[in-house]
């Protein structure tokens, strides 16, 4: 095990119905919320009606639109709202998306920089004040509702970009699984292809001798292999979402990444393809992750074995192809694409503008993918 330290302020309220304890979560001396949504799926699933009877004493003012791989100028139009209006509290609602602009709009609602994208995203600055966050999620994936971490777009950049900061945790998650019913089947295979893969980015590396991370991995890779095809039969199942959240939390709150070497390879390559491409953040990472365990095997063979047989009972042959073939099955299974071409991306064209990017923006963001420039063109090609 490598050395670690761990810390998450996030408290967790998780089930059905745990709406109602909103109002008793908002911190004391809160007077102005903003709450922050995306396209309108909350106000057909009924969740924003919800919400408004839950913070009838407070005053509320709305920021809508956000949309999937959110955008850096939204982030600033919200932030410049917030500085106006004197907002005391943010509260995202939504999956991932709504959640890291959130995240980000909290930091820049109180950062005095004049070029905050270079200031916080280039050159890697951690201010310790933000204004407070809550989130209500309500699509499984991402594991932003329990991590410090924000995934965001700069369109003039052309970037898409990881910013980490501790002050980014939200103060509280409320996470109802009933809420995931009314998710689309594009987006509940997109919540398992990106749970699976977090999993896979702090597990399948080299092994530290790390049993706890290691089984606690495995159990979430399994969940996600015996509760896909159920979901996909019946999306409204209870028991069935409510794993899937969870899965999709501990996939990403860091527990399984402590003292374990990570790679985000996959992630840094993912970025990319959405960044240049838009496709979504899951469907990237569903044609990369086989093709990069394929680039590092060697340095991933234990923890493949470990796969093949604990996940797909295999005992004998190349048990570490064997893995790898056996994931991209069961994403395909689900009905997720695993090759660039299915999307009509050419994987040659795709490879050298990865590659480019990745050259460019060499030293940036803090996904810490370790993956060169040319490693990742050679991943993207063979994709
Ligand atoms: O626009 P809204 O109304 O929110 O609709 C969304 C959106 O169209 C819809 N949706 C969400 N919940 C729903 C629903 N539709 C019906 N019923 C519901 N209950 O689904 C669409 C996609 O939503 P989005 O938030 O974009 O999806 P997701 O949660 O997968 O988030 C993706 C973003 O997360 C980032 C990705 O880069 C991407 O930008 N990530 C964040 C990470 C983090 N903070 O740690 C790590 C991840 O690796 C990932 O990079
Ligand atoms: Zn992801």
């Amino acid at each position: 095990m490598l050395n670690f330290t761990y810390y998450c302020p996030t408290k967790v309220v998780f089930g059905k119905d745990s709406i109602l304890n909103l109002s008793t979560l908002i911190p004391d001396g809160v007077k102005k919320i903003m709450i922050l949504y995306g396209g309108g799926s909350i106000k057909k699933n009924g969740i924003y009606e919800s919400v408004l009877n839950e913070l009838k004493t407070f005053e509320i003012i709305e920021f809508q639109g956000i949309k999937p791989n959110p955008e850096y100028i939204d982030c600033l139009r919200a932030s410049k709202i917030c500085k106006d209006e004197k907002v005391d509290f943010l509260l995202a609602i939504g999956g991932g998306s709504v959640l890291d602009a959130t995240k980000f709009i909290a930091v820049l609602a109180k950062f005095q920089g004049d070029d905050p994208w270079s200031e916080l995203v280039e050159n890697k600055l951690y201010p310790s004040k933000a204004l407070k966050i809550g989130s209500i999620m309500t699509l499984p994936a991402s594991g932003s509702e329990m991590n410090c971490g924000a995934v965001i777009s700069n369109k003039e950049k052309k970037m898409k970009q990881a910013y980490i900061n501790p002050i980014m945790y939200p103060n509280f998650s409320i996470i109802d699984p009933s809420y995931t019913f009314s998710l689309d089947t594009r987006q509940t295979i997109n919540g398992i292809i990106d749970t699976f893969t977090h999993v896979m980015e702090q597990f399948c590396t080299p092994d530290v001798n790390s049993p706890i991370q290691d089984g606690f991995s495995l159990a979430i890779l399994k969940t996600l292999l015996k509760e896909a095809p159920l979901v996909l039969k019946e999306p409204k199942n209870y028991e069935v979402r409510a794993n899937l959240c969870w899965a999709a939390t501990c996939g990403l709150n860091n527990w399984i990444g402590l003292g374990v070497e990570q790679d985000w390879g996959t992630h840094k390559i993912g970025h990319e393809l959405t960044e240049i491409y838009g496709i979504d953040h899951a469907q990237s990472l569903a044609v990369i992750l086989p093709q990069e365990l394929k680039a590092k095997i060697s340095e991933k063979k234990t923890k493949l074995e470990m796969i093949a047989k604990e996940l797909f009972n295999l005992s004998e042959g190349d048990l570490a192809n064997e893995a790898i073939k056996k994931i991209e099955e069961f994403f395909r299974s689900i009905g997720a694409k695993t090759k660039l071409s299915e999307y009509g991306i050419d994987p040659k064209e795709a490879a050298t503008k990865v590659e480019e990017n990745l050259e460019k923006n060499k030293n940036l963001g803090l996904v810490l993918g370790n993956i060169t420039p040319k490693e990742a063109y050679n991943i993207v090609l063979n994709s």
